[in-house]
């Protein structure tokens, strides 16, 4: 069938398997030509069918030669219907690594349950022995906790006062000022439950009880800090809450390494449109200004580049990991430099409807966007036909 974006608020409701499968492409090659990585072999990644876990799985095969584990909560297609865009991109990236002669197999469901857990535990011991990377990279708006049967919901607010600023809606390109309401004490918890570190600690000791951690293993959450303009909505808000739980997660998870001589990490990384980020008001704003900076520096990242830049030169260079006051590796080194952010807080105060055009990347921005549905992708033909039917090779 001829495959349309169909948008609904922040989301679209279409994916393009072809367009997805480039993208998919495009990253592998751009994983090639930047060389080997003295990597990982045997690699789970919790979140692997788009974004930053997307791109870890597609580094760990094509740059590290990794055997590749994935775990994602996508939604099949159905005859003239299509599938959420993770699950071409698994079938992509899938199909491409069996091709490369790497073993590549995959779950699909709720990364938050004990059956998925014991899913995945089941599929490392028979066909990996034991993995000695994990990357945690999920976004989920609510998470059941499977001890206590609670649904918890995440939300996005500020705390200790109401917040207001500036923020754009990226589809009509209309910079309105959006107000918040502060957080209560349950929208807060709620909110570390579902984004915090309690889940990705209950994986690694799940893993580890199975004996299914290699000697040096190593594990990486993904996090974020941003600028000022966000900060209160983002960083110091609900969201950040939950990261403040991630990050000290990474030294409980550390200390129970110590006998595989394992280590687990937070890194933090750089704002990016991905489904998750386009969802948070006021970071449309600040990411269509920060790619205009970015790019006009020759500076700017995606996903693919930022964990390229990750795994060759933070986690395996063959030195200690370079990490931050905090113990956090960064790569959004480039997005916090001060030049770059002065010219943010200029940009802010300026942008208005009529200017942003000029002043930020929507034009950037809203084109990441479709490109995450397989979307306005360079060399694909969207006026033929395409299958809607696709099969991921290795879902188990
Ligand atoms: P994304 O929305 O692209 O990816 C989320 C992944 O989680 C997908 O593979 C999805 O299938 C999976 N997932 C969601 N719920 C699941 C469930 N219940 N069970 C199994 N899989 C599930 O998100 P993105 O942006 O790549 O985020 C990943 C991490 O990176 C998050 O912790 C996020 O906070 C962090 N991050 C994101 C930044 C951004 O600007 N996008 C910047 C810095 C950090
Ligand atoms: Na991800």
């Amino acid at each position: 069938m001829i495959i349309e974006p169909r948008m609904r608020g922040f989301i679209c409701l279409t994916a393009h398997p072809k367009g997805c499968e480039q993208n998919i492409i495009n990253q592998i090659n751009y994983i090639k030509s930047k060389g080997p990585i003295n990597g990982p072999k045997k690699v789970l990644v919790i979140g692997s069918s788009t974004g930053f876990g997307l791109a870890s799985r597609i580094t760990s095969a094509f740059g590290s030669g990794a055997a590749t584990i994935g775990v994602y909560f996508e939604k099949p297609p159905k005859e003239g219907k299509t599938a959420s865009p993770g699950w071409y991109n698994t079938a992509a990236f899938e199909t491409e690594a069996i091709k490369a002669g790497l073993y590549a197999k995959s779950i699909n469901g709720d990364a938050f349950s004990n059956e998925i857990k014991a899913q995945t535990m089941e599929l490392i011991k028979a066909d990996l022995g034991q993995i000695d990377l994990v990357i945690y990279s999920l976004a989920s708006p609510v998470r059941t906790n499977p001890n206590t049967g609670v649904l918890h919901r995440s939300t996005l607010k500020p705390i200790g006062q109401n917040f207001s600023n500036k923020t754009v809606d990226f589809h009509t390109g209309i910079v309105s000022e959006v107000s918040i309401e502060q957080a209560n004490e349950e929208e807060i918890e709620n909110t570390v439950a579902v984004m915090g570190g309690e889940d990705w600690e209950m994986w690694i000791d799940a893993l580890k009880a199975e004996n299914l951690l290699a000697d040096g293993f190593t594990t990486v959450a993904y996090s974020y800090i941003g600028p000022a303009v966000t900060e209160a909505v983002y960083r110091k808000g609900t969201i950040g809450r939950a990261k403040d739980h991630l990050e000290a997660t990474a030294f409980t998870i550390s200390d129970k390494l110590a006998d595989v001589n394992g280590k687990a990490y937070v890194s933090v990384n750089k704002a990016l449109v991905t489904q998750a980020s386009s969802a948070i008001p006021v970071i449309p704003l600040y990411i269509s200004l920060l790619y205009k900076i970015m790019k006009e520096e020759g500076i700017h990242e995606g996903c693919i580049e930022q964990i390229q830049r990750l795994f060759k030169d933070r986690l395996y260079t063959g030195d200690a990991v370079p990490v931050d006051e905090k113990g956090r590796i960064r790569i959004d080194d480039w997005e916090m430099r001060d030049d770059v952010q002065a010219r943010i807080v200029t940009l802010w105060k300026e942008s208005t409807t009529e200017n942003l055009p000029a002043a930020g990347d929507l034009t950037g921005y809203k084109k990441d966007f479709l490109n995450l549905f397989g979307f306005d992708v360079a060399g694909v033909d969207y006026q033929a036909d395409a299958n809607e039917m696709v099969e991921i090779p290795g879902l188990v």
